[in-house]
């Protein structure tokens, strides 16, 4: 491996409905422990805060100790401690926070809290090396869908800046809502994915949000896809009503392709007025095959370099905080303070709370 030293660092998130912990030394990651109650959240068709705080509370020593185990490191070999502090749940950073705090005081090492959104960033690093700064970073979840400009990873001096943001729904919330209508389980972007396999994205001409002349001198780099939803809902309703049956497979590709189409369209362009020749995607929407296709051949094209974690590392979990965690340590940002709050609104460009 290239990256065999660095420091040791133990990452917590807890920010929606993923328990996860990771365990990385410099850029090598060593261990990626994941309790999910996504399943407890299925019946509800979306995930209910106390239930996921709880589930937390349940699988947070546990999910250490499986941590350390497959990482084979004992908790006070490592050399700090970083944790989501936002944005997500309230009560669910809540535990990640409260655990953080206490390993830290309790093995007296630093403590890093840290931004779920630009952890998503940073993962990469774990899979592909030094993130190329600065580069353009899509990122596309089920509570968010931004477009940044990273000249640093750790939000150093303005490292993390803002370029666009949906309007409405997030792209992940568009992919569960739009799963739902055609009786597909939650969280629905990975069944979507897979039976938009059988379909035809063309079948169905469904809506581009923002992409329209008149919506581009204000929202250039801005989402929207709540009307792209309403859009299905109405098709989906007019054929119910007609009596004859939804063709699934086609409705799902030709959705997923309106949601790739704009997502790629826009991370591209950003880049390119920006003069960047990277983009990253990141968030669990990143692990949709037909975005990673789309973003790979029409970048190519264009002579810009698109790097996308596995999708183990796209949706949520520990590693991508302990990676965050591991860069602040690397480029000697201070820790953060133990009265560190749980933040359920942080905006994207507080990369490391003080
Ligand atoms: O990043 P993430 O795990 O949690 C948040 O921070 O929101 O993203 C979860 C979202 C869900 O909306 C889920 O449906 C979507 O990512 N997702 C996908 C795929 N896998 C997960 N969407 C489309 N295609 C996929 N393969
Ligand atoms: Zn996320």
């Amino acid at each position: 491996m290239e990256h065999t030293d660095g420091p040791l660092v133990l990452g917590i998130e807890t920010s929606c409905d993923e328990t996860g912990i990771g365990i990385v030394r410099g850029r090598t990651l060593l261990a990626d422990a994941v309790a999910s109650s996504v399943e407890e959240h299925a019946r509800f068709g979306g995930v209910v805060p106390e239930v996921a705080s709880r589930a937390h509370l349940e699988v947070m020593v546990p999910t250490i100790e499986r941590a350390c185990e497959t990482a084979g490191v004992a908790l006070h070999e490592v050399d700090a401690i970083s944790v989501t502090h936002g944005p997500g749940l309230a009560g669910a950073l809540l535990v990640g926070v409260a655990a953080a705090k206490a390993l830290a005081l309790g093995l007296g090492k630093p403590l890093y809290g840290v931004n779920h959104l630009a952890s998503h960033v940073a993962v990469d690093q774990l899979e592909h090396g030094a993130l190329p700064e600065p580069c353009v970073a899509m990122l596309v979840s089920g509570g968010h869908s931004s477009l940044l400009r990273v000249a640093d990873v750790t939000g150093h001096d303005d490292g993390i800046v803002s370029m666009g943001s949906t309007i409405d729904d997030a792209a992940g919330e568009a992919f569960d809502k739009v799963a739902r209508l055609l009786g597909l389980p939650f969280p629905g972007g990975p069944h979507v994915d897979r039976v938009a396999r059988e379909g035809d994205s063309v079948a169905i001409d469904f809506p581009r949000g923002l992409t329209a002349r008149k919506d581009l001198e204000r929202h250039r780099f801005d989402f929207s896809f709540s009307g792209l939803k309403t859009a299905v809902a109405r098709w989906v309703d007019t054929r119910e009503r007609s009596g004859e049956p939804v063709p699934v497979a086609d409705v799902a590709a030709s959705f997923q392709e309106a949601v790739c189409d704009v997502l790629v369209r826009k991370a591209l362009d950003a880049a390119a007025s920006e003069g960047i020749d990277d983009l990253l995607i990141g968030g669990g929407v990143a692990a949709n095959s037909r975005l990673r296709a789309l973003a790979e051949s029409r970048a190519e094209t264009l002579g810009i370099r698109v790097r996308v974690p596995r999708p183990g590392l796209c949706t949520d979990n520990g590693a991508m905080v302990a990676a965050l965690g591991a860069e602040m340590v690397a480029r000697g940002r201070t820790p953060s303070s133990l009265d560190l709050p749980a933040d359920s609104s942080l905006p994207v460009t507080d990369v490391l709370a003080g």
